[in-house]
This record gives C-alpha cells, sequence and structure tokens, in this order.
C-alpha cells in the first residue's frame, strides 16, 4: 500500500482541509478585530481542484480528512464539495470543524454527503462570556447547531474548548456536566501562541485541570484512540463522560503528527507553529498531471519540520489559526 512517510518516520495519512478563511466570529485567540486580510476569490481552489488534490493524497495513503476554516460552512455548498470528497475510495473518514453558528441549517445535507462526525468550537454556556470571547451573541445558534447535529445523526459529537486563565477556567465544570447530559466528548485545548491574538491569550497549563477532573470522574486513560488527533483521552468508569486533553503547550505531541493542512488557497502547511510549506495552485493552474501531484505532495511532505516551537519561540508565528486552518 502507498504511505507517505516523512524525513522522521512519522506516516502521513491525514489531511486538514481549509475550504475558507473567513469567519462570522471573531474570537480573541484567533481572528484580530478588523483583520481585512482574507484570501481574494480568484486564489481559493475551486471544488474540483481541491478534490484533484485530496484523491492525490488519498492515492498516497491518506484515510481521513477534516473539513474546516475560518469557518468552512461560509463557503457555499459545502454539502456537494463533501459528497465528491466522500466518494473518493480509499477515503474512511470525513469529519468537519466547525463553530456551529449555520450547522442548524446544514447538518443534515452534510450527513447525508457523507460527513460522519463533527467538532463544535464553544468555550463556554454563559451567554456573555461567549459574547465577550466571539465578539457576537452565538450562543443561541451553536445550540441550535449542536441540537441539529445530534438529530441528524452525526456522531460522535465532540466540544472543543480553548481553556483560558480567569476567562473560561471555571466554567470547565458546567462544560462537563452539559458534556454528559448530551453524550458530547469534551476536549479542553490549551492556547497556542498563534499571531498576536494567540499570544495576548491567557494560558492555562491543563496538566493540573486534568488531575482535578482525573480525580472528580474517576477517569481512566483511554488506549484506543478516539480520532487519530493529538487529543489524550480519557474516560470515567461508568462510561458516561469522555475526556479529551489537548496540550501543545505543556506536553507537546509532535512525534506522533501524522497530518498536513491544505489551505484554501492552495498551499499545504507542514506544521500549524512553523513556515514550512507547499503551493500547489500554480502547479494545479498550470495543468499538472496527476503523477506529477502526487510528485509535488511528496516533495511537500519531505519539508515537515520536527516539531513546533511554541514554548521556545512563541513570538515566531505571525500566521493565526483561521489562515492556515485550525
Ligand atoms: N490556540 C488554540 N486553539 C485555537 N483555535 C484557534 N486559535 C487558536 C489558538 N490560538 C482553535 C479553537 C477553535 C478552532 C477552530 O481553532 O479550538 O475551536
Ligand atoms: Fe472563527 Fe474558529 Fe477562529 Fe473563532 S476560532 S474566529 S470560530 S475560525
Amino acid at each position: 500500500m502507498n504511505t507517505l512517510q516523512d524525513r522522521f518516520g512519522r506516516s502521513i495519512d491525514y489531511l486538514r482541509l481549509s475550504v475558507t478563511d473567513r469567519c462570522d466570529l471573531r474570537c480573541s485567540y484567533c481572528i484580530p478585530k478588523g483583520f481585512k486580510d482574507f484570501e481574494e476569490p480568484e486564489y481559493w481552489l475551486t471544488f474540483e481542484e481541491i478534490t484533484r488534490v485530496v484523491a492525490a493524497f488519498v492515492r498516497l495513503g491518506t484515510r481521513r480528512v477534516r473539513l474546516t476554516g475560518g469557518e468552512p460552512l461560509l463557503r457555499r455548498n459545502l454539502p456537494q464539495l463533501a459528497a465528491s470528497l466522500a466518494a473518493l475510495p480509499g477515503l474512511q473518514d470525513l469529519s468537519l470543524s466547525t463553530n456551529a453558528t449555520q450547522l442548524a441549517r446544514h447538518a443534515e445535507s452534510l450527513h447525508a454527503a457523507g460527513v460522519n462526525r463533527v467538532n463544535v468550537s464553544l468555550d463556554s454556556l454563559r451567554r456573555e462570556c461567549v459574547n465577550s470571547i466571539t465578539g457576537h451573541d452565538s450562543l443561541p445558534q451553536v445550540m441550535a447547531g449542536l441540537q441539529a447535529a445530534k438529530a441528524a445523526g452525526l456522531s460522535p459529537i465532540k466540544i472543543n474548548m480553548v481553556a483560558m486563565k480567569g476567562v473560561n477556567e471555571a466554567d470547565i465544570e458546567t462544560m462537563v456536566g452539559f458534556c454528559i447530559e448530551h453524550g458530547f466528548i469534551l476536549r479542553l485545548i490549551e492556547a497556542m501562541p498563534m499571531g498576536d491574538t494567540g499570544r495576548n491569550t491567557s494560558y492555562l497549563d491543563l496538566q493540573p485541570v486534568l488531575e482535578q477532573l482525573r480525580q472528580r470522574f474517576d477517569l481512566l486513560p483511554q488506549s484506543l484512540e478516539l480520532g487519530g488527533g493529538p487529543a489524550r483521552y480519557w474516560r470515567s468508569t461508568d462510561g458516561a463522560f469522555t475526556l479529551g486533553v489537548i496540550t501543545p503547550i505543556s506536553q507537546h505531541f509532535c512525534a506522533t503528527c501524522n497530518r498536513v493542512r491544505l489551505s484554501v488557497d492552495g498551499t499545504l502547511y507542514m506544521c500549524l507553529g512553523q513556515e514550512e510549506r507547499f503551493a500547489l495552485r500554480p502547479l494545479l493552474r498550470a495543468g499538472i498531471s496527476d503523477a506529477g501531484l502526487e510528485m509535488a505532495i511528496r516533495e511537500a511532505i519531505e519539508l515537515k519540520p520536527e516539531r513546533h516551537e511554541f514554548r521556545e519561540k512563541p513570538g515566531k508565528l505571525i500566521r493565526i489559526m483561521s489562515m492556515t486552518g485550525g
């Protein structure tokens, strides 16, 4: 079987696909207020171009693809793209990361198109807190989106909560209760110093938080991987609660990194925290062959760095999350 291996022996079998760099929210750790530097539509890869690139990745052994952004549901006709990706032979898992403001309208068609599971960003259950983090009074829509996702049969549903000291740290407990009630998996995430917005976010070390939750809910580590990603999972002994912890800062997981990211303008980014990249759009628009495209992807994977340096060089990255794909 074909596989993509990088210089450090890691198999790359997971592609995160940013279908737009725009977003209807302005989370304090992500897009700066008043930010205007979005990609021009003429540089967006078309659905045909995206499908070609993903097909090449799948021929090279990629098994999982996640649709992301920015906010992916802002890209018109997204279910149409999802359907062509889901139809690629060899692709086993098509998922979506969304802020869920528009999920209520799209959950069913996405599921019908072949999206099987979804991750929803939600940092608090207090309306004012969500308003102040995201810059919008978005909690009611997000709740409607979550309900629709559940009704449509998207499963599992994971809640991504960026934990911030003094901002929403006290909301973790309520969020745990909410997730138990609805059967959602809670994933706590440490803020990364991406751009000034990320750097100005009050970091919360999740190790002590995990310690407390472990004792409180009798959590046991899960060896089985739940998402093929960087989260370490824990489950309560009664099975009612599953927790994922994503600790890029306090305990990085670069040694098992299995992914690269394709941005809306057709650039492959090799690491969230580094600058290595490879531009595919010029090749696509110059009529490169399928074999040529596979060669280009292999060449790109050679650039993948060993690890991020968020701790050693927090000032390094100017790029914000929505540009690369969260
Ligand atoms: N640090 C950590 N996570 C971030 N996200 C965006 N910016 C950051 C950052 N600086 C993540 C959030 C959100 C997803 C879309 O991107 O988890 O849920
Ligand atoms: Fe939008 Fe997600 Fe960035 Fe928030 S974190 S501004 S929802 S892309």
